[in-house]
């Protein structure tokens, strides 16, 4: 099987060297039941090379509360998580004001039952609200301890040059390894036309990456938002302003729900709300779609270029990150996940993913790396297909070719005959 390597390994800003990719597995296919039984067997590799750096495994932490302090992004290197990407900050945290309650869960089950699964998370919060010397400190802190793993800024300023060329300077004289834009916040702070604000409004959003890469010396990733029609342009536009990665997706425009006893919406902070931002399990199918259509545009216009994806959305187990990187993503993040289920779900992850790796004999993460994107297509593609496969299978009954097909004895099997699985 060949992997698709639109956006393989590269040579970052900073001249780092480029790290040849893996050669395809496919020759070991059929080896599969001797593979899975040794007890000697190698692991499937997990570590990835992206845009120069190098990473134990493709899960990183996703910018919000578990990359928000010395100590926890210190627990998130110790637990084995490939990247740590911090809260986003910005030059005055003095003008970031949160609330509380700021979160609010979406638990599966009748009337949202207090015992259901939590499949939803909506939250208010706000970038970072620490003072960035503060956080300045404990970046430079954390990179003379784990001066080989791999930490990431995320920054937002508000429309002004000398503002984003003053935050960049002084986080990368931390020694973090990349920064990561956030262009995505959709919250808080239009009025400073920051986050979302920018990557909503392409023209904006050019220029703004025009300042930042003339400026970075460190790889730089654009984090975009969902909540515009087609999540493509900004990516586009993005790549095109000399970034070297997108990251998708940040969270989507949301109102939790209202309270049926109070009839306040929620998260309910002195009787009133505003809409905030939905994550967690809910958005992992629309977090696939848009890095699918990413991927997509990036394998069509970029294709022989070194650009690199990272997908992030509602990511909890292994095949949920296994999703992301069939469609091309080069790492995965987790946000939700982490304030869910703690720092060690990273290891949960890991085996997960070797576990299905192992599955299709799949050596390391190239090997599979964009390999179902080539299964999309449109409607009108599908209609012709399946027009063509029903043809050769007149013989057998399975499907229907028109709604004139149905029958009143046949029905449940009918039906049946038209699920994927
Ligand atoms: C409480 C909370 C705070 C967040 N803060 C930030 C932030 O400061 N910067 C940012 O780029 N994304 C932030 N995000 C978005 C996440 O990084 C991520 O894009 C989104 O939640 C979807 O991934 P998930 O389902 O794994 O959480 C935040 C998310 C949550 C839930």
């Amino acid at each position: 099987m060949a992997s698709l390597r639109f956006c393989g390994p590269i040579g970052a800003k900073n001249g780092l060297l480029m790290e040849s990719g893996r050669v395809p597995s496919f020759q070991r296919r059929g080896e599969l039941k001797v593979f899975a039984s040794s007890s000697t067997q190698t692991q499937p590799d997990l570590s990835v090379t992206v845009n120069g750096l190098k990473m134990p495994n493709p899960f990183v932490i996703g910018s919000g509360p578990p990359g928000t302090n010395y100590t926890v992004m210190k627990r998130a290197f110790d637990e084995g998580w490939g990247a740590v990407i911090a809260k986003t900050v910005s030059l005055d945290a003095a003008k970031v004001v949160n609330v509380t309650p700021r979160y609010a869960k979406l638990r599966a089950g009748a009337n949202g039952s207090a015992k259901g699964q939590i499949i939803g998370w909506e939250n208010i919060e706000l970038i970072s609200d620490r003072p960035l010397e503060t956080m300045l400190k404990e970046f430079r802190q954390l990179k003379e301890e784990y001066p080989d793993r791999i930490l990431i800024a995320s920054i937002m300023e508000e429309y002004n040059k000398a503002a984003w060329e003053e935050l960049i300077d002084r986080v990368e004289q931390t020694g973090i390894d990349a920064i990561e834009i956030n262009f995505s916040c959709p919250h808080g702070m239009p009025e400073r036309k920051m986050g979302a604000a920018v990557g909503q409004d392409c023209a904006l959003l050019e220029e703004v990456c025009g300042w930042i890469n003339a400026k970075a010396a460190v790889p730089v990733w654009a984090k975009m938002t969902p909540n515009i029609t087609d999540i493509t342009q900004p990516a586009r536009v993005a790549l095109r302003s000399g970034c070297e990665g997108i990251s998708a997706i940040n969270t989507i425009m949301s109102v939790m729900g209202i309270n049926l006893n109070t009839l306040h919406p929620e998260p309910c902070v002195e009787g009133y709300s505003t809409p905030g931002g939905y994550s967690a399990k809910a958005v992992h199918p629309i977090a696939l779609a848009k890095v699918m259509n990413i991927a997509q545009m990036m394998k069509a216009e970029f294709g022989d270029k070194d650009y690199s994806l990272s997908a992030i959305g509602g990511v909890e187990t292994g095949g949920d990150a296994a999703e992301f990187i069939l469609l091309g993503s080069n790492t995965v993040q987790v946000c939700t996940g982490v304030m869910m289920h703690g720092y060690g779900l990273v290891k949960k992850l890991c085996y997960e993913l070797q576990d299905f790796m192992k599955m299709h004999n799949f050596s390391s993460i190239e090997d599979f790396r964009g390999v179902s994107l080539q299964y999309f297509t449109t409607h009108t593609d599908l209609v012709q297909r399946q027009k063509a496969a029903i043809q050769q299978r007149k013989a057998v009954r399975k499907g229907l070719q028109s709604d004139k097909d149905w029958t009143g004895d046949g029905f449940v099997k009918e039906s049946e005959s038209m699920v994927s699985n």
